[in-house]
């Protein structure tokens, strides 16, 4: 038998209680998103995997395009993962793109070309974890399954007034049961999106808004005056910086991009190419031999075009961009740990995905 969740805490009558004025707060406040107006599965996917790491102001122009370009699972199975990543370019953590992509095949090979209303089929699609299980199952097909993000597992932290990180492994077990327990049945997709709403507008992490919270009535931190102190702030994340130099290769009105290869950071998208900074000698001088070896190309600058610092969940990057002359009939051989090398017009249509950091450093270097 697994421990008897910490939902104990609260009686039969506050558990209705709050479903009636969670439910009825939400449906007073909801926002008019574009997923909210549809009840196609395969839209309502798309739209949580977007918005897993991504603000909802964000979320919406990548959302309408995205589903222009690729309006069915078949759309998406049948297009060039490059496709894919152009359309995501600039939405960050593209491992969601690239499950998206096989998921998409496998729906298609496994279950006809619609997503399967059942959690255990869900589960087993590339990117499927439980969250996305439980927001896709409840929203688009009304399944009773709690999502708990890091949003609501603030909420669930105040509610119960919790010690500890709620973003840990065994926290979510918790909170995931406490989130059954509390799920009014048939009311899931409602249900789960006051939850995500309540989390991401009034019960903020620095400065929760008790005054106009449906759940305040019910809340342990609140009622104890703790709101504000729990959950505890995760210490700032110490991260490694990674130095770049880059080269802007021109031709004419053309820029030379190289594509990644298919795994590690950045994998399969687009970028201009560059070499990982290592030991005492100058950004430029190591561009400088790098280029040698990977390429007929030479550093044309004494100063670099543009520098450009990009945050990611677990590194910095510091890219340095200079500008380099390719010289006459050259033959371009671009050097591990590229791929493929192209020189494509930055205003046209570009050949793939490319990485939030050079799309800043193209706008920054290019005049
Ligand atoms: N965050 C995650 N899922 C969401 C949804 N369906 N609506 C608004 N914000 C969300």
């Amino acid at each position: 038998m697994e421990a008897a969740p910490a939902v104990t805490l609260f009686s039969d009558r506050e558990i209705q209680k709050l479903r009636a004025s969670m439910l009825t707060w939400y449906r007073e406040v909801r926002r008019d998103l574009p997923w909210r107006r549809t009840n196609d599965p395969y839209a309502i996917w798309i739209s949580e995997v977007m918005l897993q790491q991504t603000r909802v102001e964000t979320v919406r122009g990548y959302y309408e395009r995205f589903l222009g370009r690729f309006p069915t699972v078949e759309a998406l199975a049948a297009a060039p993962i490059d496709e894919v990543l152009s359309q995501w370019s600039g939405l960050g953590y593209y491992a969601r793109a690239r499950s998206l992509h096989r998921a998409a095949a496998m729906i298609v090979e496994e279950h006809g070309g619609a997503l399967p209303a059942d959690p255990k089929a869900l589960a087993a699609l590339p990117g499927f974890g439980p969250y996305t299980v439980a927001a896709v199952g409840s929203i688009a097909f009304g399944l009773d399954l709690p999502a708990v993000d890091g949003n609501v597992a603030r909420v669930f932290t105040r509610w119960t007034c919790r010690e500890g990180d709620p973003r840990d492994a065994k926290a979510l077990a918790h909170f995931r049961r406490l989130g059954q327990t509390l799920l009014p049945s048939g009311d899931a997709a409602d249900w789960n999106q006051a939850l995500m709403e309540l989390g991401a507008s009034l019960c903020s992490p620095g400065n929760p808004a008790c005054l106009g919270c449906p759940a305040a009535f019910a809340c342990r931190a609140h009622l104890a005056g703790r709101e504000r102190e729990l959950p505890p702030r995760r210490k700032a994340k110490e991260r490694p910086i990674l130095h770049l130099a880059a080269a802007l290769i021109r031709r004419g009105d053309e820029i030379l991009l190289a594509r990644r290869p298919d795994s590690g950071l950045f994998a399969s998208l687009w970028e201009l190419p560059a070499v990982e900074l290592a030991g005492d000698a100058s950004p430029r001088e190591q561009l400088a031999r790098w280029l040698a070896r990977a390429s007929d190309a030479a550093i044309v600058a004494e100063n670099p075009a543009s520098e450009v610092v990009q945050t990611l969940t677990h590194r910095e990057l510091a890219l340095t961009v200079y500008d380099v002359e390719l010289r006459r009939d050259a033959a371009l051989r671009i050097a591990e740990p590229y791929v493929d090398a192209r020189f494509v017009d930055p205003e046209g249509p570009l050949p793939g995905g490319l990485s939030s950091v050079t799309r800043k450093a193209l706008s920054g270097s290019l005049r």
